[in-house]
């Protein structure tokens, strides 16, 4: 049977003729206004997922959970974030399970946090670092309204200083200005043969931060830019992508953990 949606959970309203989504938490008494009318909350609470509602004005939409990706995108954000686009391949890379530690720095507006803390579920841990508390504070408050907290723990962290965490982790993300400088402390703190990922939007970066995976002790390092394009499929008008698509968002970059130094 599927679980109505309750007070307290964050929902998805989906405008059935435009697509547009609108995303908020369900609290007992409030109102969702758009300019295409209001829904009291109270007539959304114990539905389905997947049930139509109208606002006030006849407008129709349809009421979801939403997914990890839509959770990303309407963090509130105050730094620039990863995309859905890039995050599952960035996901692939640091093949994390559930159960797993992870640590991230860099944390910025959460966004990739929230896909951490989902896949390593509530067994496992997400430690995420950045050196403005700030946006630590807007980020826990994101993570919150994803329903994440409980596997989440932030600290301010200057990139360079060793990761505060016990023992080693499962897996190292990197999402900087300077990613060489936490370079050092994610290999420390990775256990052997294990991946580190990250991000960085310019090639200068890049060529940093691949010198200083390298010099390291990473190898297997692979560094790829992805593409997106939407397509059009209408009945009349034809099948195809659509005019404008986002030209960049990153160079991603994964690599994994050797022991010791290269012999050759
Ligand atoms: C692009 S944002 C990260 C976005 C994040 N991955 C997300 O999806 O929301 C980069 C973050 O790195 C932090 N940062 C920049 N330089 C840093 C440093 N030297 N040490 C620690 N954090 C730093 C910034 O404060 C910022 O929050």
């Amino acid at each position: 049977m599927a679980r109505p949606l309750e007070y307290g959970e964050q929902v998805l309203l989906w405008e059935a003729k435009r697509g547009r989504t609108f995303s908020f938490v369900l609290r007992e008494g409030d109102v969702f206004h758009s300019h295409r009318g209001s829904i009291p909350h109270g007539e959304i609470a114990g539905k389905p997922e997947g049930a139509r509602v109208f606002s006030n004005t006849g407008t129709e939409f349809v009421v979801f959970r939403p997914r990890v990706g839509e959770r990303m995108m309407k963090v509130r954000r105050r730094t620039q974030i990863v995309y859905p686009k890039d995050a599952g391949w960035l996901a692939l890379a640091l093949d994390l399970r559930p159960g797993m530690r992870v640590v991230e720095i860099g944390t910025g507006s959460g966004a990739f946090t929230i896909l951490l803390a989902q896949l390593v579920g509530p067994e496992g841990r997400v430690y995420t670092f950045d050196r403005r508390e700030d946006f630590l504070k807007n980020a826990l408050e994101n993570i919150a309204r994803a329903g994440l907290s409980g596997r989440v723990e932030a600290g301010v962290l200057e990139a360079g200083e060793p990761f505060p965490v016990e023992g080693e982790v499962d897996a190292a993300f990197i999402d900087l200005p300077e990613p060489w400088l936490a370079v050092p402390p994610a290999y420390s703190v990775l256990a052997p043969g294990r991946p580190l990922a990250g991000i960085v939007p310019t090639a200068e970066q890049l060529k940093g931060f691949v010198a200083a995976l390298e010099r390291e002790g990473f190898v297997a390092v692979e560094c790829i830019e992805l593409l997106e394009r939407k397509v059009l499929v209408r009945e009349r008008e034809g099948v195809r992508p659509f005019e404008r698509m986002v030209g960049f968002t990153g160079y991603l970059v994964a690599a994994r953990k050797a022991l010791g130094k290269e012999v050759g």
